[in-house]
């Protein structure tokens, strides 16, 4: 059965989701699914805004015919080469022989790669302020180079005023229905997938990011139609700034996360007392997580939304303990900026990993470690509440500054 949606009068979202895939890109966790947005639109010309995953395929071409109701397609415009976008290429192209294929010269290069041809009888190829008329509609094109591929483009649709944005704005989350994010409680239900997303697949790239919307203020943008998740039409400003915050690295809340590793529980035990002492003192909505038990891009996530991080680890072979030590080197390649932290050890004998985690974060920008640590033998001690009330008073005294 065909589950389409009308975005405006002549643009039909024709995407589908996936809620049985485990493993987004086979390694993020997506328990609440995920979309492929396409879109289609019939003007004197029909145009296909990108495809979707092979997992979603039958879906996607059932959607695509019930749409075009047997009118031809006349271009396919392909904003993002990653297979989740583009695996339907070479199918679109065996059901609708006369289709043209919009792309840039970096496009049209990595179809190549992908497909084992460029499709150069049918290539259009557009670069920066390059139009395409379709009749009513004209369609601009701007390049978005690593927002999230170094082909990305986005496409600005001059009618309707919508911005497709390719994989900016985009979230984890099936689609159930309510394409549109109006239609849904998205600060509930949908910003921590939203955050999550960005901040692992577009995380590192905030700079290209900020390119982009530099390029978009200067459009009138009524819609904003991604390829994966809600579609904004109300509100624009609130992701906006969402994305102004995250391309920037500037944290959403002055708050306290709290990441821990633990082997045996006396580094937990740590962590808690030290998120007990914070609360005391006033610190409010203070968070705690055990890295062992939690995905690492939801870890990543909560490391941009917030100011202050505290780490607390062991040492394990003479190093830091490994599920601590793959978060650091995350936040390293996401570029994670613009921190204050504080650092937790423990160590039964020969601990090194405050040291090594002062290294590590030493590398990011703009990360600020407090001077004050704690070194724990093998379980904290009573004597220690004072180091530990201590630590809670310069976080205290830094969320408040
Ligand atoms: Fe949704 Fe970069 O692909």
């Amino acid at each position: 059965m065909y589950n389409v949606r009308k975005v405006t009068e002549d643009i039909t979202w024709v995407g589908a989701s996936d809620r049985r895939l485990a493993l987004f890109e086979n390694i993020f966790p997506i328990h609440r699914g995920v979309s492929y947005n396409a879109y289609v639109l019939l003007d004197e010309k029909t145009v296909l805004l990108d495809t979707v995953d092979a997992g979603v395929a039958g879906q996607f071409f059932e959607n695509l015919d019930y749409v075009l109701a047997e009118r031809p397609l006349d271009y396919l415009v392909v904003n993002h080469m990653e297979p989740d976008h583009c695996a339907m290429i070479g199918d679109i192209v065996r059901r609708y022989p006369e289709v043209k294929i919009v792309g840039n010269v970096k496009t049209f290069g990595m179809l190549s790669q992908f497909f084992g041809t460029d499709y150069a009888e049918r290539a259009v190829t557009v670069k920066e302020g390059d139009t395409l008329s379709c009749g009513t509609h004209t369609l601009h094109f701007v390049m978005a180079p690593m927002v999230h591929w170094p082909e990305a483009m986005v496409t600005y649709d001059d009618a309707d005023k919508i911005l497709f944005s390719a994989d900016g704005f985009g979230s984890f989350g099936a689609l159930n229905g309510n394409i549109f994010a109006d239609e849904v409680d998205f600060d509930r239900d949908w910003l921590d997938d939203a955050r999550r997303y960005y901040t692992n697949i577009v995380g590192k790239f905030g700079a290209s990011v900020q390119g982009l919307l530099k390029k978009a203020s200067g459009l009138e943008i009524a819609m904003i139609c991604p390829l994966h998740g809600p579609i904004w039409r109300e509100n624009l400003a609130y992701i906006l700034d969402k994305y102004q915050k995250w391309s920037t690295y500037e944290p959403e809340d002055k708050a306290v996360v709290i990441l821990y590793a633990s082997m045996y529980g006396n580094t937990a035990s740590a962590a808690d007392a030290l998120a007990g002492m914070l609360a005391a003192k006033g610190a409010g909505e203070i968070a705690v997580y055990d890295v062992s038990n939690t995905h690492v891009s939801e870890l990543i996530s909560e490391i941009f939304r917030v100011s202050h991080l505290v780490f607390a680890a062991p040492t394990y072979n003479s190093g830091i303990y490994p599920m601590m030590d793959n978060l650091l080197h995350d936040m390293k390649a996401l570029s994670v900026q613009k921190k204050t932290a504080a650092i937790i050890e423990n160590g039964t004998w020969a601990s090194t990993a405050a040291k090594q985690m002062r290294a590590a974060l030493a590398e990011l920008k703009d990360v600020t470690v407090l001077d004050t640590q704690i070194s724990i033998k093998s379980a904290m001690k009573r004597e220690q509440a004072k180091e530990l009330e201590a630590l809670a008073d310069e976080i205290v005294k830094s969320l408040n500054a």
